[in-house]
């Protein structure tokens, strides 16, 4: 058997912490299309931590766009396998042993989420193209990073070819401007929110179109939200159209829009 490809980091995690994910993957047209395309609907959880209680979140909310998809978990840490097959016994989801690998799955969604944080920047360029080579056909790839209890979250989507889009999630009830998500940028981008880099430009345009239209808040911080969006769209970023009653705050832009310069 092949060695999991990667290396053992915190297992912190908590129940609901990837909920704002799990809504947008359900919602997601492109997710959505790939599942239901999928010959075979395998869904990857990489690096689910101490407890499996998010695979099986994902499982459950998943199985809302096709009731047979299968969710399989994977942990670099046999410990937290054998304590997920344990804690799980009952529950319709695999757990086994793997790492960027994906343990010789070819699956059609890979979420890997506060995984790659807690790796140096240089590693993810790798672990992104171990992992798109395992991917069944139109397969894709959440890589996301989110707080504690999941109020803030940014995520990038992947296919085969590479990243497609960033997405910012937030509880617009626990911000005070936008930029309050950049310390959960996904790690690709957390090291360029400075001045002259795109993801900087992003997140300053958006806090300064937060600030002007505050006269929205009176109808609370989503219909604000939803005013910020419109007026960034109004400046030309190229937002993707938000779903029509969300109640989280979501922001998805093309990669090309934030992508870092090469090193
Ligand atoms: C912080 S926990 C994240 C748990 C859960 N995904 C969440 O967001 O709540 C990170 C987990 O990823 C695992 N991990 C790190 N690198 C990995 C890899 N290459 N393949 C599989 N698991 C990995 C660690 O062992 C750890 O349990």
């Amino acid at each position: 058997m092949v060695a999991p490809v990667g290396q053992l980091t915190r297992g912190t995690t908590g129940h609901n912490r990837l909920r704002r994910c799990d809504r947008w993957l359900v919602h997601s047209p492109r997710v959505r299309t790939a599942l239901q395309s999928a010959a075979d609907p395998l869904v990857v959880d990489l690096g689910y931590g101490a407890l499996p209680v998010t695979t099986l979140e994902l499982a459950s909310r998943i199985r809302t766009v096709r009731t047979d998809v299968r969710v399989i978990g994977l942990e670099i840490d046999p410990q937290r396998v054998s304590a997920a097959r344990a804690a799980a016994q009952n529950d319709s989801v695999d757990f086994g042993l793997g790492g960027f690998e994906l343990a010789g799955h070819h699956p059609v969604l890979v979420r890997a989420f506060n995984v790659l944080r807690q790796y140096p920047e240089d590693a993810v360029a790798a672990a992104w193209s171990t992992m798109t080579a395992r991917l069944a056909p139109g397969g894709l790839i959440v890589d996301g990073t989110c707080d504690e209890i999941g109020r803030r979250c940014g995520w990038v989507l992947l296919d085969g070819n590479g990243p497609v889009s960033l997405t910012l999630a937030c509880d617009p009830f626990a911000i005070e401007r936008p930029s309050d998500l950049a310390e959960r940028l996904p790690k690709i981008l957390i090291h360029h929110n400075v001045s002259g880099q795109p993801i900087n430009a992003l997140l300053a345009a958006a806090d300064h179109a937060w600030a002007s239209v505050v006269g929205h808040g009176v109808f609370g911080p989503r219909e604000r939200w939803r005013a910020m969006l419109n007026m960034l769209r109004d400046n030309g970023w190229p937002l993707e159209p938000p779903r029509r009653r969300m109640r989280d705050g979501v922001l998805t832009v093309p990669w090309a829009t934030v992508a870092p310069p090469r090193p």
